[in-house]
């Protein structure tokens, strides 16, 4: 793992000079972040070596390094998920890459299912914490001391600094963000309504099908971490029929200008 990683690492920095300071995986639908880059370089993940290849819809598959004020950022348009048969390893390699890349800040979104009633659809959730319920692990097997150590302290998988930071920036323009913890499942099925209930009695205020893992490697790697959910339906008995990937697109499209804004404000003045 460790070749591969400086072999990638390699690869790039002999295409690109630039050293990016923040990382930003971008969700369903949350493409559009690239909006906000002063672009300088785009590298497809079809001519990464070592990168898997995407194969979801809504997901376009390419490294973006660009701008925002003088702040250097690598974004992710485009994440690997468990579900798509990829290993766990495979799933986090390209958080191991941005980290010798140079990143130093990670900031993670995506798409959820809200079980915490007070949530809406559309609703945007500043994930305080997180729950492993992924039936692999990412640091599973012999463990590389160079990347971090075996045993990973996850009393803060999320930064509570940037928290603060962006519930200050939220406040400020008028965004309304709850906070919660986010559940992770393989997928790819939706959630049952008892596995809706289910997660909410572990403790999970919202579900979904990606984040955990690539948390999990960012805190082994002593990255300081980010997380926000845009929830896109709500495991509730009303709207568990009706859920389509389609709708999840689209309900995540429409709280989209709201996330970039408190990620570019994040990033510009974090
Ligand atoms: N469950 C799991 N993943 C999801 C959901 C959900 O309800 N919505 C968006 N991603």
């Amino acid at each position: 793992m460790w070749d591969k990683v400086q072999e990638t690492v390699t690869y790039i920095k002999n295409k690109t000079n630039f050293t990016p300071e923040f990382g930003v995986i971008l969700g369903s639908g949350l493409g559009s972040f690239t909006k906000d880059l002063a672009i300088e370089f785009t590298l497809s993940y079809t001519e990464i070596p070592n990168f898997p290849v995407s194969t979801v819809e809504g997901h376009q598959g390419a490294l973006v390094f660009g701008k925002i004020g003088t702040k250097n950022v690598v974004a992710m348009q485009g994440r690997f998920h468990f579900y798509e048969g990829y290993t766990m390893q495979e799933v986090t390699f390209p958080v191991r890459v941005m980290k010798y890349l140079g990143i130093e800040k990670l900031i993670v979104s995506n798409a959820s299912g809200g079980v915490n009633p007070k949530y809406k659809v559309g609703s945007i959730v500043v994930l305080k914490d997180q729950i492993n319920m992924m039936p692999e692990h990412p640091l599973r097997g012999k463990n590389d001391e160079r990347f971090g150590p075996r045993f990973v302290n996850m009393s803060e998988p999320f930064s509570k600094k940037m928290i603060s930071k962006v519930k200050e920036i939220a406040e400020k323009s008028g965004i309304e963000v709850f906070d919660g913890v986010y559940l992770g499942l393989q997928g790819p099925t939706f959630e049952t309504l008892s596995e809706y209930r289910m997660v909410s009695k572990l403790g999970g205020d919202c579900v979904g099908m990606s984040t955990v893992p690539e948390v999990i490697v960012a805190r082994h790697m002593n990255l300081e971490t980010f997380g926000i959910s845009v929830i896109t339906d709500m495991g509730n008995e009303e709207s568990i029929e009706t859920i389509t990937h389609a709708e999840v697109l689209e309900a995540a499209k429409n709280a989209e200008p709201h996330v970039r804004e408190l990620i570019r404000e994040l990033i510009l003045h974090y």
